[in-house]
């Protein structure tokens, strides 16, 4: 290779290789540089001072043959040239975990970052949420961001209200999505925000007021006492109108609340008025006469050896009072 078509090759390789790296560390006066000591090189290497050059072809771009005449000695030549051009394999001087690419410059080296990380050797961590960003609770990480969403919110940026609703939040009712967050509108028997919670209906006063209560999920049942009905137990039954023949004998049925009594007809007692009433317990008959009870009356009779005058007088009385 001729020295004119070796150095055209190291200028394609260094436009392309600042193009790709965005002109880290080698700039376009150093590159002016380059092209300045290429004209003097061509206009005759062999005036510069051997200890001059070697100097300068540390600090500048040169080629291996230049750098083959500073040494004269083929060893020392390649060492030197491995040190000027192979900077990233023999220091591995980027940050492993930032670094996407190590690019090897002449007498030196370029760390070219991933995303998220900054620095000469690519170890700072990017704090994006101390710069501009759209996200509401920036949360910087290492070599990223996240946006943490308050609740009820959600996006790459937290801006989006989420339709709760879409989850059936709300376990025994109405769903109705608000703007970062959701309303339940519970079936009754049910509470709590989800509506998830049964109702202990008979804790509550009164549920079933003259009865047992017992609770159900979502729901309670009432047993009533006798003489009341209605789903809280408290409708007085009215057992005249509904039942017949509650009290005998002729004997009225009185409807009390709860319950209902028989005003019994004369000569009849017990809570149906069932009961004979025995007069003869009353003592009506005279002395020495004898009493036999019937319906609603009693005699006074005398026995076969008779009662005597006196008594006749008083039974006619005793028997039609
Ligand atoms: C209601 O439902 C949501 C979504 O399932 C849940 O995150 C929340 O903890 C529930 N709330 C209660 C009080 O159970
Ligand atoms: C139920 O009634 C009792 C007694 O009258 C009262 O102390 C209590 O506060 C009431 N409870 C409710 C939930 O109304």
């Amino acid at each position: 290779m001729s020295k004119g078509v070796f150095v055209f090759a190291l200028i394609i390789a260094y436009v392309g290789s600042t193009l790709a790296a965005g002109g880290v560390f080698v700039s376009k006066e150093e590159a002016s540089n380059y092209l300045t000591r290429e004209k003097r090189a061509n206009s005759g290497f062999e005036e510069f001072a051997k200890g001059n050059f070697e100097q300068e072809c540390v600090e500048e771009i040169c080629n291996y043959e230049e750098l083959r005449e500073v040494y004269e000695n083929t060893a020392q030549t390649n060492a030197k040239w491995d040190e000027l051009t192979r900077q990233c394999e023999n220091m591995s001087p980027c940050n492993d975990i930032g670094t996407d690419t190590c690019q090897n410059l002449w007498s030196s080296y370029a760390c070219h970052c991933h995303a998220g990380y900054t620095g000469v050797h690519c170890e700072t961590d990017i704090d994006e949420c101390a710069g501009e960003h759209e996200c509401v609770n920036c949360v910087n990480t290492v070599g990223s961001y996240t946006c943490a969403c308050d609740q009820g919110y959600e996006g790459d940026f937290c801006t989006e209200d989420v339709n709760e609703c879409d989850n059936d939040v709300c376990e025994n009712g109405d769903c109705f999505n608000t703007d970062g967050s959701y309303i339940c509108l519970c079936d009754a028997g049910y509470q709590g925000t989800n509506c998830s919670q049964d109702i202990d209906e008979c804790q509550q006063n009164e549920t079933c007021v003259h009865g047992i209560c017992i609770n159900g999920i979502g729901t309670y049942d009432c047993v009533c006492s006798t003489g009341y009905e209605g789903d809280t137990c408290n409708d007085d039954i009215n057992e005249c109108e509904n039942f017949d023949n509650l009290c005998q004998n002729e004997g009225e049925c009185v409807n009390d609340v709860g319950s209902y009594h028989c005003a019994c007809a004369s000569g009849y007692t017990g809570s149906d008025c069932s009961q004979d009433v025995n007069e003869c317990d009353l003592n009506l008959c005279p002395e020495g006469s004898q009493c036999e009870h019937g319906a609603n009356s009693y005699t006074c009779f005398c026995p076969d050896e008779g009662c005597g005058a006196s008594v006749d007088t008083q039974l006619q009385q005793a028997v039609d009072p």
